[in-house]
């Protein structure tokens, strides 16, 4: 399945912040697949994806998930994986895994097509995260299954109050500052059940997630990729110093320190015959 495109070039008409060009985001997508893997995979068994089914991955990042869907959909199905910046994607090999770099935000996906769409931190990142959900909605066939998983950062807060450990880092206040000008939905993951609700899915649910990240973890692995690859940013737009931002960092790696992630939900539905 062929996808039009405007040959989108990384960064255009795009408000993605954290680019895939960057040498943090290896760091990234390796964090984001240790931490969330388990789970999504748990979700994609859950809804019964199998032989013969045509998947679209939006936003596929480091590839793991597209990866599995083409191993679970076997040679009898197919898998579509968009990014933005497909550079990681592009080494994924099988016959029946298409690699296509594509703006979710701005370019058309064809309608009543895939038995699944799945994408996982990606709306989030979009200013206008309900006008992609409608037109995902549209590109599943009838009866076939929308999942996305995205976060709420904006729900729960590191307190100190709670734990002496939970320190607010500066740069995390940095990050919400700098999505908010950015027009970002920090509360999307947990929007996501009422709109798919609202736009008519059927056996709609969500289920929520989230860890204490400790120093020198996982999590903290990425806060740091975020952190460091915002640097810029960061500073140019008056969010924090630079010694300020250096003391987050050693903070990441400190065996005291902890932080409550952001609360990651899977919500999911499934297109009725009559929409
Ligand atoms: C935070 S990463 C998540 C990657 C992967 N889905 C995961 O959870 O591991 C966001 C991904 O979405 C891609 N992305 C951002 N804006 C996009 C857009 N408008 N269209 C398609 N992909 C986009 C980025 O390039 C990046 O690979």
């Amino acid at each position: 399945m062929k996808l039009e495109t405007n040959n989108t070039q990384p960064g255009a008409d795009s408000a993605y912040i954290l680019d895939n060009a960057a040498r943090e985001t290896p760091v990234r997508f390796d964090a984001l697949s240790a931490i969330y893997d388990r789970a999504t995979i748990q979700h994609l068994e859950n809804i019964g994806v199998g032989p013969g089914w045509k998947c679209l991955e939006v936003g596929g990042g480091g590839g793991s998930i597209a990866a599995w869907l083409a191993a679970r959909v076997g040679s009898t199905g197919h898998v579509l994986v968009t990014d933005l910046d497909p550079r990681f994607l592009e080494p994924l090999q099988a016959p029946n895994l298409e690699v296509c770099r594509h703006n979710i935000a701005s370019e058309p996906l064809p309608e009543a097509a895939f038995d699944l769409i799945h994408a996982r931190l990606v709306l989030v990142h979009l200013p206008k995260p309900e006008k992609v959900l409608v037109r995902l909605v549209a590109a599943l066939k009838p009866g076939g299954y929308l999942i996305d998983e995205e976060f709420d950062s904006a729900s729960l807060r590191s307190d100190p109050a709670v734990s002496p450990g939970e320190i607010q880092l500066k740069s995390q206040i940095a990050l919400f500052r700098l999505s908010e000008e950015r027009g970002l939905e920090r509360r999307w993951g947990r929007l996501l059940y009422g709109r798919l609700r609202a736009l008519g899915l059927v056996d709609v649910s969500a289920e929520a997630r989230l860890f204490m990240w400790h120093g020198g973890s996982v999590g903290t692995s990425l806060m740091r990729a975020n952190f460091e690859q915002l640097h810029d940013p960061f500073i140019a737009g008056g969010h924090i110093t630079e010694q300020e931002l250096q003391q987050d960092l050693v903070q990441l790696d400190s065996p005291d320190f902890m932080m409550p992630s952001p609360t990651m939900w899977t919500a999911w539905g499934r297109r009725p015959p009559a929409l």
